[in-house]
């Protein structure tokens, strides 16, 4: 895979595929711009030497239509403001107008173009509109880790159509640390998965079962194994349909090297809501107008202490509700546990990262990963559409 740093940039025509997805609020403005932030070392490199830089990013899902909502408006005027010069947006993402924008571009600016998903042909990673995309430029580099598990056209298709493709230096980082916890993760490596739903995180525990040493569950989806070995959880939330996947997970993991770990007890409460009363749980079964809405203190007390002897650490997904603050003492606690162990450590996922501030221990992880759904495949399946993209 080529780096940014290998491609001969002066004057050169750059089309560079970030991850601008970021959270807007009802205003349209940017909550959190760690993903802008996160693409400035590529994107200023390649202003220093003087490339000519088209970016362009997917923001939500609009479905391939137009939707005024998702437009990249308020993220090009933050990057102006991040990189403290003026940042053409472009009115689309091909056509004329849009290659006039690109081929008047001169060396050191910038364009933006709008939401690729705009068009339905993105998310279908259609050829023709990849090699509409890759007009009027010399290469393609991709920094856009949160979005290399898409096999869009952006991501894939595109490098077909430009002279050379590179990775950026975001997504040159993120493989660096995802791959140790693959190929040569210190023992113990610990995995800890949480978040609501088993069918997300399948493919990554068989992967880890053969991996790593433990995985620990929490967050909802423990509920769907509880429900699977026959136990009452209540009103808890489950995936009915994924019950038999889930048993069938447990036969499989256990054989496998890694132990796998369920909560044993749990912070129970008639409904996800900060004035309901809470309390602790520690068999089941739980009655029917209770659920499960965070790990109890016994759980995060085996579960720190598993952490505390770990060398490796990776992490996608909270333990509770920790939105509310009743219920995230699960997932603070987890969070404190791991940024005190001396692991090398791996945060992956919208949730867990927003835990990861909210425990006020970021300093404290060795990476935290601008892709939920990109470092969970990553680790499933030790490669991503976009990655393979740029290696063929
Ligand atoms: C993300 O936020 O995980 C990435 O930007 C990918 O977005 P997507 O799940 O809509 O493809």
């Amino acid at each position: 895979m080529l780096s940014v740093k290998d491609l001969d940039l002066k004057g050169k025509g750059v089309f560079l595929r970030v991850d601008f997805n970021v959270p807007l609020d009802e205003e349209r403005n940017i909550r959190d711009d760690t993903r802008i932030k996160a693409a400035l070392p590529t994107i200023n490199y390649l202003l220093e030497q003087q490339a000519k830089v088209t970016v362009a990013s997917h923001l939500g899902r609009p479905k391939g239509k137009y939707v005024p909502e998702l437009s990249l408006k308020p993220v090009a005027e933050r990057l102006s403001e991040l990189i403290s010069q003026k940042v053409i947006l472009a009115p689309d993402v091909i056509g004329e107008e849009v290659l006039k924008l690109k081929r008047d571009l001169q060396e050191g600016q910038v364009l933006l173009l709008e939401n690729l998903r705009f068009h339905p042909e993105e998310t279908a990673n259609d050829p023709a509109f990849a090699q509409l995309l890759a007009q009027e430029v010399d290469y393609y580099v991709n920094d856009a880790f949160g979005a290399c598990h898409r096999a869009h056209a952006s991501v894939g298709a595109i490098t077909r159509y430009t002279r050379k493709s590179a990775a950026g230096f975001l997504v040159i980082k993120e493989v660096e640390y995802l791959s140790k916890a693959i190929h040569s993760p210190q023992t113990p490596y610990v995995a800890i998965l949480g978040g609501a739903k088993v069918s997300d995180k399948i493919p990554v525990i068989e992967n880890l079962s053969n991996k790593a040493d433990s995985i620990l569950i929490g967050g909802a989806m423990a509920y769907t194994f509880f429900r699977a070995q026959g136990f009452d959880v209540g009103h808890s939330l489950v995936e009915e349909d994924k019950i038999d996947l889930a048993l069938k997970i447990l036969d499989d993991t256990a054989g496998k090297k890694a132990n796998f770990y369920l909560p044993t007890d749990h912070i129970v409460a008639f409904a996800a809501e900060p004035e309901a009363e809470s309390q602790i749980k520690d068999s089941f079964p739980i009655p029917s107008d209770l659920m499960g809405l965070d790990i109890g203190p016994k759980t995060v007390e085996t579960y720190s202490e598993i952490i505390s002897q770990a060398q490796t650490i990776f992490w996608n997904g909270p333990m509770g509700v920790f939105e509310i603050d009743k219920f995230s003492e699960g997932t603070i606690k987890i969070a404190k546990a791991i940024a005190g162990s001396e692991a090398l450590s791996i945060v992956g996922g919208g949730d867990s990262v927003a835990a990861v501030y909210k425990a006020g221990i970021s300093e404290k992880i060795s990476h935290i990963s601008t892709g939920g759904g990109a470092s969970l495949e990553f680790i499933a399946n030790e490669t991503l559409p976009g990655i393979e993209a740029l290696t063929e």
